[in-house]
């Protein structure tokens, strides 16, 4: 059953997302343009730390599959993707494996074809501290990812409906880790109620995870004969909406949720996030094109990437923090109603002087 579904994800995100590019909470956020601000993008240095390590470049490879033979061989192209471009890498969600130990050399994989990467492991919140460390053994993980996917539950026909212990078993599985934790979502965005809640909780790093681009109320409820779950596609919040809700004292963001090229990356580092995860885009190359694929594109969204910083003139993604960011559209209504200062972000390069010079 469990390898079943490793695979009709796999089959239902390419297929939902052979709809064609879909527009999301990226297109509402752009950039003001300052024609003499550039720099050389030789002076541009990608690497951003996380976890307690430097990695080379500021996206990666988000949590995906494992669990059955033919998402053991995704996972194979996937690291050697990794291997080859030093982009650090998830597991999709080891429980199958601690389940049924025959499905480990599907996730081990990763491990084995990249022995040098940073690898994180990834569980469900509701599995025991002793299962997460397990997890993380069982990849040599550098740090663990720990998912929090209530919707996904609600719509999967086999899926719990029980969420009460999940506080109580997150604090357990951070207090009894021996790496970093990130906590994510898996596309439904995390509140600055929960973000506030993880910080409390002892959370150091939180993937906001958002909606826009993979979509697991839709790929679930394809699962069930009768669909009936239709109207819960589009739950949650967008990942732009994430980044500028997020409050002062969240744990350090990552983004992920509908990054499609290497402008939604920079989006996102602009918008506070230490670093990117990429899942669905990532996905349909390598199921496309192979890990040769995987790692061409990767080589260009690392080109593409530097340019970009060197046209908003940072020297490295902290840099980004000084750009304007001008928010448009359904993200800039979300934003008024809860009240974020959309037009200081959008002057965020002003010094003093050139505020009251233009009459501010
Ligand atoms: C086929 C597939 C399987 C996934 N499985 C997991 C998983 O096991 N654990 C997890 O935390 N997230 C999982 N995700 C969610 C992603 O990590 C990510 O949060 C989500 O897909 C949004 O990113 P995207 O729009 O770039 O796909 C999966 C995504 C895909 C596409």
């Amino acid at each position: 059953m469990s390898a079943d579904r490793k695979d009709d994800h796999v089959r239902l995100v390419a297929e939902q997302r052979a709809g064609g590019p879909r527009s999301n909470g990226f297109d509402d956020v752009g950039f003001v343009h300052h024609a003499l601000a550039g720099i050389d993008a030789d002076r541009v240095d990608l690497g951003v730390e996380v976890a307690g390590a430097r990695w080379a470049l500021p996206f990666y490879l988000n949590a995906m599959t494992g669990g059955s033979t033919a998402t053991g061989l995704i996972n194979r192209d996937l690291a050697i993707a990794a291997r080859e471009t030093g982009l650090a890498i998830a597991s999709g969600s080891v429980s199958a494996a601690l389940d049924d130990p025959a499905l480990a050399p599907t996730f081990r994989v990763i491990r084995d074809e990249n022995p040098d990467g940073f690898v994180f492991a990834n569980v469900g919140v509701e599995r025991s501290p002793d299962d997460a460390r397990r997890a993380v053994a069982l990849l040599e993980a550098d740090a663990l990812q720990v998912h929090l996917n209530a919707v996904q539950e609600t719509v999967m026909p086999e899926g719990s409906r029980a969420f009460s212990s999940w506080p109580r078993s997150l604090e357990a599985i951070v207090e009894a880790a021996e790496v970093p934790v990130v906590v994510k979502e898996v596309g439904f965005g995390l509140s600055p109620r929960t973000l506030s809640r993880l910080r409390d909780l002892g959370v150091a790093y939180a993937d906001v995870s958002g909606s826009g681009g993979t979509d697991f109320a839709r790929v679930e409820n394809a699962r069930r004969a009768a669909g009936e779950y239709a109207f819960l596609a589009g739950w949650g919040q967008s990942t732009v909406e994430c980044l500028l809700d997020a409050p002062a004292d969240a744990p350090v963001l990552l983004a992920s949720g509908g990054v499609r090229t290497p402008l939604d990356v920079v989006r996102a580092l602009a918008l506070g996030a230490r670093a990117v995860g990429v899942s669905g885009a990532f996905l349909q190359v390598v199921l496309d094109d192979g890990a040769e694929g995987l790692v061409a594109l990767v080589r260009s969204w690392t080109a593409q990437a530097r340019a970009l910083l060197a046209l908003l003139g940072a020297a490295s993604p902290g840099d980004l923090a000084d750009t304007d960011l001008v928010v448009r559209g359904a993200t800039a209504e979300y934003g008024r109603l809860r009240g974020i200062d959309l037009g200081a972000l959008s002057r965020r390069s002003e010094t003093p002087e050139s505020r009251s010079s233009r009459g501010r």
